[in-house]
């Protein structure tokens, strides 16, 4: 038979593995197998088989490729080709795979063999299964595990791992059984989080724009199956693993996206600063010397996108500067969108009210691209959490004529940063030509408004405790009372020793409304042709100075602290309050000698862009201008964020 002949060709060339090198390693408690093959290491479900198919053999068990090919295209060249194709577009698929192989002619009809006809070993390392078998229509492609039982053929996903050796995860997640469990496997001798991530091979075929995207998502989402620790260990004692998943994240799920871990928070996504972590080790950042902050509440995010290759983007959540931060400490993309875009159900809180969901990434285009499928209509918050104008997300490409440099703010502390803001205006000027004007915006604030700012910030201020106080200190303190584990150190009196005023809360909201209206009024406000009229840029990082996870290491003059909410006169709080879109993008990078490594060493900068509540899509659309001409660029993982 032709086909045997084809099989028996392709052996030799093809199969270099040596399949003696598997090793298996390891069996988590719900029974799937960690394995080795080389220096290696691989996840697989083999408790949720993707197939099971009638195979009638000796009984065996091991890592296998399933190689995919047009129907009527079975030839030696197509198979080779095929699996060539497989190794350059997937890091998770290797050789070793290839001891034994499953084919399949992926949409075949006309070839009638019976299932059990079909999967009949044709030479000792290679089956094939023909004839499009029902059982094995939407087998994955690529890398599978294989556990044959005498009569059957169970065929399981495998996931790649890899060391979190920044710390950025508090574990790793995988699906199974339409829910998920957290990998309980982890590399001595540091004890470093393994996250499985999925063969990219996964996703071919599959249409769904985030089809295989490998997602890490903040620990205070609830991802069903998992626990959710908010970086506390006192409220994971009081709670079990969540029952179900935050709608924003099942959304991420829907469109193809794969949770790949739980990543690293300040406890209760507060803004503590680095040393001020006990329950948690605190995410390293990879730029620079090794020892800069990662920011605040979503640093694990942030430094995880800044560390590694194989992570496609991270979600966030932003009440005061967070997500915005992290991203300018990393040198990658991030955004806060406009107040109410995304739902937050089944997510911790902060303050309903001012509380967004954001994403992370190092490439401007898939960023925009991974917002765009994400934030859909159908997840906008309730306009009663957050008492702003329902929201309106118009998807245009006329942009802002002016750009507001707020006096008060600017130019960057670093005089070689400013440069580089100065360089990214001057090419943002060529392709919008809008006019760059100097403004105070403490004094925009305080004019719009009618308020002296300190009230404004009083009011942000009583928006940002009282959800927190009341639906998640509230009943932890109610539930664990007796025997409190220590909360970290921003938490121990506040968690403790407070009262809520709901009437206050009531009257905060009201005066958030309507400031918000006249800011929108009066300064971000829309004209005919722009759905914003100018955009406000600030730095939400720290002026090209480099702040580190060490508190003394910020005390020299070549060093800065790195900024609270609202210290920072007001820019960051400014999105935060009136409800706007706020948009970190790296524009270059400096460099500082480092008092830690002795030698010079490059920090990101970046700059924030911040439009009017709504034209998220509008900036988007900007962006995606500015990465066509070449003016943004993706950004690199590790030390530098830009090659030299
Ligand atoms: C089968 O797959 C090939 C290549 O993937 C495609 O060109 C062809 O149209 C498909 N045939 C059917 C019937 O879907
Ligand atoms: C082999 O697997 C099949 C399908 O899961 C199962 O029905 C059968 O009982 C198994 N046989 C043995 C010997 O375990
Ligand atoms: C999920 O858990 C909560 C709290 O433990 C409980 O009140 C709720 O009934 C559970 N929901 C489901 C669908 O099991
Ligand atoms: C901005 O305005 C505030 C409030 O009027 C004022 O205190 C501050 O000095 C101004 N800053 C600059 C740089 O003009
Ligand atoms: C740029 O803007 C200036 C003034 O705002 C205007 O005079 C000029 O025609 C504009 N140029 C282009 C190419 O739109
Ligand atoms: C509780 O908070 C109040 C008001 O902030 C403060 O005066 C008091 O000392 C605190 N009590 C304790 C025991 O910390
Ligand atoms: C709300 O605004 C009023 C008027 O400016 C002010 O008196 C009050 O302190 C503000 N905030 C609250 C929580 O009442
Ligand atoms: C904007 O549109 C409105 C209604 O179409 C019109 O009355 C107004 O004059 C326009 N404003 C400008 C500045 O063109
Ligand atoms: C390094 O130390 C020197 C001497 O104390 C100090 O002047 C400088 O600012 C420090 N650099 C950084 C980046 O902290």
């Amino acid at each position: 038979m032709k086909l045997r002949v084809l099989l028996a060709a392709l052996g030799p060339a093809v199969v270099e593995a040596d399949s003696g090198l598997f090793q298996p390693t390891f069996i988590t408690a719900s029974g799937d197998q960690v394995f080795q093959l080389g220096n290696a290491r691989y996840l697989a479900v083999t408790s949720d088989p993707v197939a099971v198919l009638p195979y009638f053999s000796t009984p065996f068990q091991g890592p296998i490729a399933h190689i995919s090919v047009a129907s009527g295209a079975l030839t030696r060249d197509a198979l080779e080709e095929t699996t060539e194709k497989y190794l350059t577009d997937d890091d998770v698929f290797t050789k070793r795979f290839l001891g034994k192989i499953i084919i399949t002619e992926s949409n075949s009809t006309h070839l009638e063999f019976s299932d059990a006809e079909c999967l009949k070993e044709s030479r000792s390392d290679i089956i094939y299964a023909c004839g499009n078998p029902r059982s094995a229509s939407g087998l994955p492609q690529g890398p599978l595990f294989a556990v044959a039982n005498g009569t059957s053929l169970h065929l399981s996903k495998v996931y790649g791992l890899y060391e979190d050796s920044y710390r950025t995860f508090m574990n790793g997640v995988y699906e199974s059984h339409g829910s998920h469990k957290t990998l309980d496997f982890f590399e001595p001798p540091w004890g470093h989080p393994m996250i499985p991530v999925p063969s990219r091979l996964y996703s071919i075929g599959d249409d769904r724009p985030l089809a295989g995207k490998r997602i890490g998502v903040k620990d205070i989402y609830d991802v069903k199956g998992v626990q959710t620790t908010c970086g506390s260990r006192a409220y994971s004692q009081v709670y079990g693993p969540a029952n179900v998943t935050a709608p924003s994240i099942q959304r991420l799920i829907d469109l193809g996206g794969v949770v790949v871990g739980k990543q690293k928070t300040a406890q209760f996504a507060s803004a503590a600063f680095g040393w001020q972590w006990t329950d948690a080790y605190y995410p390293q950042n990879p730029r620079g010397d090794g020892l800069l902050s990662c920011s605040a509440s979503s640093s694990g995010g942030g430094c995880s996108i800044a560390a590694y290759d194989w992570l496609d983007v991270a979600i966030g959540s932003n009440t005061g500067q967070s997500v915005r931060q992290p991203a300018a400490f990393s040198g990658i993309y991030g955004n806060r969108p406009s107040q109410g875009l995304m739902s937050l159900d089944q997510v911790m809180p902060i303050g309903y009210g001012v509380d967004t969901a954001g994403c992370f990434s190092r490439d401007p285009d898939e960023w925009i691209a991974f917002a765009r499928a994400w934030y859909d209509p159908s997840l906008h918050q309730d306009p009663s959490l957050n008492r702003l104008p329902a929201l309106s997300v118009p998807d245009e490409r006329t942009f802002p004529k002016r750009i507001l440099y707020p006096v008060d703010h600017l130019p960057l502390r670093n005089a070689a940063a400013e440069a580089l803001l100065q360089q990214f205006l001057a090419n943002v000027f060529s392709i919008l030509n809008a006019t760059v004007e100097k403004f105070n915006l403490t004094e925009a604030i305080e004019h719009s408004t009618e308020r002296p700012l300190v009230d404004v910030l009083q009011d942000f201020g009583v928006l940002c405790g009282h959800d927190q106080l009341k639906d998640v200190a509230t009943p932890l303190l109610e539930k664990y009372a007796p025997k409190f584990p220590a909360l970290d150190m921003p938490f121990r009196e506040m968690f403790r020793n407070f009262t809520l005023d709901d009437a206050q809360y009531e009257r905060a909201l009201q005066n958030r409304s309507r400031d918000a209206e006249l800011w929108h009024r009066n300064v971000l406000f829309p004209t005919n042709d722009s759905c914003s009229e100018s955009i406000i840029i600030y730095d939400i990082g720290t002026g090209g100075l480099p702040s580190f996870r060490e508190k003394e290491l910020n005390e020299s003059p070549g060093a800065a602290f790195p900024v609270e909410t609202g210290t920072a006169g007001t820019a960051s709080i400014t999105a935060s309050y009136f409800g706007d879109l706020d948009m970190t993008i790296p524009i270059g990078q400096v460099s500082y000698f480092s008092n830690v490594t002795y030698e010079e060493v490059f920090m990101p900068v970046t700059v924030n862009l911040m439009a009017r509540r709504g034209c998220d899509l509008v900036l988007f659309n900007l962006i995606s201008e500015l990465s066509k001409k070449g003016i943004v660029k993706t950004v690199a993982t590790g030390r530098e964020a830009y090659g030299t």
